[in-house]
C-alpha cells in the first residue's frame, strides 16, 4: 500500500487569522473552512455544509465552545474535531494543516477523491 501524496498550499499568514476566528478559502478549487481555535491550533474542514451545501463560514460561531451552527438549518459542528453535534454522526471532512514560518498551509490529498462528506439520508 502506498501513502497518498499531499499537495500543500499556502493559504495566508497566521497574523491574518486571529485565534477564535475562521476564514473560508478556496484551495485547489475546493472550498475550505480554516479555523484558528482558542489555544492556537489551526484546523481545516470542507467549506460547505454536509446537509445542503450552504457555506459554513456564513454560520454562527461560538469561539469559546468551538461550536459552529450552519446558517442553513442550524446543524451544529464541533470545530475542534469536525464532529457533528446535532445531528450526531455527521462529520466534516478534515484537511491536513501545517503552520511554517507563520504561514498556514492546507494539504490536499492527491487521491482522486472529492474531499467532502455528505450525510446519508439528508
Ligand atoms: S445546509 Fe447546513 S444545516 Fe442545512
Amino acid at each position: 500500500m502506498t501513502a497518498t501524496t499531499i499537495e500543500w498550499h499556502a493559504v495566508f499568514g497566521l497574523d491574518e487569522l486571529w485565534e477564535g476566528d475562521f476564514l473560508d478559502v478556496e484551495v485547489a478549487g475546493e472550498p475550505v473552512l480554516v479555523v484558528h481555535l482558542l489555544g492556537g491550533e489551526v484546523k481545516a474542514y470542507q467549506g460547505v455544509c454536509p446537509h445542503q451545501e450552504v457555506m459554513l463560514a456564513d454560520g454562527d460561531w461560538d469561539e469559546e465552545s468551538s461550536v459552529l451552527w450552519c446558517g442553513g438549518h442550524r446543524w451544529e459542528f464541533d470545530l475542534r474535531t469536525g464532529e457533528g453535534i446535532n445531528p450526531a454522526g455527521c462529520t466534516l471532512y478534515e484537511y491536513p494543516v501545517k503552520v511554517e514560518d507563520e504561514t498556514v498551509y492546507v494539504g490536499v490529498p492527491q487521491d482522486g477523491q472529492r474531499h467532502y462528506n455528505r450525510c446519508p439520508g439528508t
